[in-house]
């Protein structure tokens, strides 16, 4: 893979993958994607909580979170960059009252689906968050999956430049006081290893994953961080379940997208899904709600920091001081 691709006409450092990059990945069929997802058509790590969880229950416990980190409920406008088939969005607006949410993803597919919903108060733009110019400022942000696309491979100063963009920008985008949830898987250690090399070449091009540190330097004074949180046994069971569903769906699969993709794709979730010392030390999944009054997010996991926008931790001690 070329580590050095073209930044021409990129008004960031590093804006991640372009649309064609993602297109390969994504735009392969809505059909195909049914086949290994959730109904709602969730293509993140969910968030178990018991052993007879189905992955369904486990997608929608995954949404509800974010939403509550962002403290999305009831408000006017949420954005959620990267918003896949729409399941966030959808929910954003039926079950908890948002009056618009606008995703922005770079899939003609995905943006398809989207409208045939016919779900009103759900906006949909294939627009890189790098192009993105809002109607109107947002309550809420919440980005789901999406940020291992947001820097190409290159070194670290790179990867931290177009981080922190992204991190202004969403800051720029929110409103005084609004708050922000992105859940990415991250690498622990300082290369990919032999899978990650395979998914980088052959599953997500152009793409590359962050380490903790990177997205703390890269929303330093921007964003305070709030909590943190490592679901790395969720993200290898949503591995196994994607995998699960696609080997049960093999001929269907082959007849809708070829064999040598299903056999792709097969790989890929299970050198995801596996749990050798060595993977499990590397794979990371974050969850980057900030916020600023609740102490405690609440949930499972006691490996919780507080971060909320600088504003708005000034604004709560000086609420608190009088
Ligand atoms: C793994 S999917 C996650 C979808 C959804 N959030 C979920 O959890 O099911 C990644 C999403 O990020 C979107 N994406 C990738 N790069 C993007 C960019 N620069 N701007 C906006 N969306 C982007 C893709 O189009 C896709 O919808």
């Amino acid at each position: 893979m070329n580590n050095e691709l073209p930044l021409s006409g990129a008004t960031t450092a590093n804006p991640g993958a372009s649309k064609a990059a993602i297109s390969f990945h994504y735009d392969l069929g809505n059909e195909f994607f049914r086949l290994f997802l959730d109904r709602e058509c969730c293509y993140s790590c969910a968030m178990y909580d018991k052993e007879s969880d189905s992955q369904e229950a486990a997608q929608q416990r995954k949404l509800e979170y974010h939403i509550e980190q962002a403290r999305a409920d009831g408000t006017a406008r949420v954005l959620d960059i990267g918003c896949g088939w729409g399941a966030l969005q959808k929910r954003l607006v039926k079950e908890h009252q948002v009056k618009v949410a606008v995703g922005l993803t770079l899939s003609e597919n995905q943006a398809e689906w989207i409208r045939s919903m016919g779900v009103s108060g759900v906006e949909v733009r294939v627009e890189s968050w790098s192009d993105h110019v809002p109607a109107a400022s947002y309550d809420s942000i919440i980005s789901v999956g999406a940020f291992e696309h947001f820097a190409r491979p290159s070194n670290r100063p790179v990867r931290v430049r177009g981080y922190r963009d992204f991190f202004e920008r969403c800051y720029g985008w929110l409103n005084p006081g609004g708050w922000m949830s992105l859940q990415s898987i991250g690498l622990g250690a300082a290369d990919r290893g032999t899978e990650g090399q395979f998914v980088a070449e052959n599953i997500f091009p152009e793409s590359d994953l962050p380490r903790l540190g990177e997205i703390a330097d890269a929303s330093e004074g921007i964003f305070e961080i709030v909590s943190v949180r490592n679901d790395r046994a969720d993200y290898k069971r949503t591995n196994h379940e994607f995998r699960d569903r696609l080997r049960r769906n093999w001929d269907g699969a082959v007849s809708l997208v070829g064999e040598e993709t299903v056999r792709r794709f097969d790989k890929y979730f299970r050198v995801s899904a596996v749990d050798r010392p060595a993977m499990a030390s590397r794979r990371t999944q974050l969850s980057y709600p900030p916020s600023v009054r609740a102490r405690h997010a609440g949930g499972r996991g006691d490996a919780w920091w507080q971060l909320a926008s600088i504003e708005e931790a000034a604004a709560s001690c000086i609420a608190r001081d009088r």
